[in-house]
């Protein structure tokens, strides 16, 4: 009996080149050099602790492969998701430009935190449209820092995770449209007021920004490739929205491992499958349709252009999971020794690793046997709490 049922879709990536050592020409974008220097910087903020790396034993023999390491972001920064690290980093990035740029100085971490540049940095102000956790993120930092924050929210956004942002001090702007919708109104009001746009998603012409946001993500690997004490993964699965977390774990482990590198596997919702859609045309391009999905934080129709140079290459396969394995997989977390609590978007690659081992046709095409070794990342916990209750006690 399988552990639940899921639709999967399965497209082998005809671009990707495994032989191929990690692009020169990538290394502005995403490498070892830059994720260290994130490293030594994020983890001297307040509060820094590694994530718990676990291994859930108890299902890989369920399921008949040697191991799966779940790296557990539910706790980060106590934002609850990987996401603290991105926004957070970024701001602090664009605060160390502009007083690099007014004053001629290069303020530091402990400048920031110490509130050298304070009459400067609270004149900034920090903005961006969001639907959940990047805001949070983003709203944190400004706080952390000491600069001004303003986040635009979709109509559809729940209200806890509006009172999360303002928690952090941000002032929040519901407007009455969608996503897309909130990204033109911060872009439009960040023009009249002279904001600077911290974005998670790249385009033609806002590449820099978005870049650090993925360095950030990027500690988070350097913690798991240590908590594995030398394992190398067979298979990951990571999920994607607009592919920026999947461009940073498959960059990094390519230039870590080389040939040696674990399949990569990208996997999003059946309505915002952006990557996929793209990886079909050889070219980005947008999903189009309402992207309806339980797992909110992948819910993107377009992807990111720095993602896409990554994943082009460096991608095997790209996945589909259909909605009816959301919850339990969940729950599948939730009843595990330890307990883990996971939310919607956080569990889309494991519930594809286990959805792929059970399926003798697909297990096969993603050469899954009982000597694979899946590392999968929980991208967030119960960051919208009251759905999380609902779906781990439905
Ligand atoms: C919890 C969670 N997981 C995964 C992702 C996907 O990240 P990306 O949009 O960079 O692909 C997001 C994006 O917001 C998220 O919030």
């Amino acid at each position: 009996m399988t552990t639940f049922s899921a639709n999967l879709s399965h497209l082998a990536n005809s671009a990707a080149n495994k032989a191929m050592p990690y692009p020169g020409k990538l290394v502005e974008i995403a490498s070892l050099e830059k994720s260290r220097a994130a490293f030594d910087e994020i983890s001297q903020w307040p509060g820094y602790q590694a994530t718990p790396l676990y291994p859930l034993d108890s299902i890989a023999r369920r399921i008949g492969v040697r191991g799966i390491f779940y790296k557990d972001e539910s706790q980060r920064f106590h934002l609850k998701s990987f996401k603290a690290l991105g926004g957070a980093f970024a701001v602090a990035r664009q605060l160390k430009n502009r007083i690099l740029q007014e004053t001629g100085e290069t303020a530091s971490i402990d400048d920031l935190l110490d509130k050298r540049f304070q009459s400067l940095v609270e004149k900034i102000v920090i903005s961006c449209a969001t639907d959940g956790n990047h805001g949070r993120s983003v709203a944190w930092g400004c706080q952390l820092f000491g600069c001004g924050c303003v986040i635009y929210i979709h109509r559809d956004v729940s209200v806890g995770r509006e009172q999360a942002m303002e928690a952090f001090g941000a002032e929040v702007i519901r407007i009455d449209g969608n996503y897309d919708a909130s990204v033109k109104q911060a872009d439009s009001d960040a023009e009249i007021h002279g904001r600077i746009i911290v974005s998670d998603t790249s385009y033609a012409g806002y590449m820099d920004i978005p870049r650090d946001v993925a360095i950030g993500y990027t500690v988070m690997l350097a913690e798991a490739v240590e908590q594995m004490q030398g394992a190398i993964p067979t298979h990951v699965f990571i999920q994607a929205g607009v592919g920026g977390l999947a461009a940073s774990v498959c960059a990094y482990f390519w230039e870590l491992w080389g040939d040696r590198r674990p399949r990569f596997i990208v996997v999003e919702p059946e309505q915002a499958n952006c990557l996929q859609q793209s990886a079909a045309s050889g070219k980005p391009v947008a999903v189009k349709g309402d992207l309806e999905t339980l797992m909110a934080g992948l819910s993107c129709g377009e992807v990111s252009l720095l993602a896409w140079e990554i994943l082009e290459p460096g991608a095997d396969d790209f996945m589909t999971l259909s909605e009816d394995a959301v919850a339990p997989c969940m729950r599948l977390l939730a009843s595990n020794d330890p307990a883990i609590e996971a939310g919607e978007s956080a569990v889309a690659g494991l519930a594809a690793a286990i959805a792929s081992r059970e399926d003798p046709e697909m297990a096969a095409k993603l050469g899954l046997d009982e000597s694979s070794l899946i590392f999968v990342i929980g991208t967030e916990g119960a960051t919208d709490p009251e759905l999380y209750q609902q779906l781990v006690t439905s």
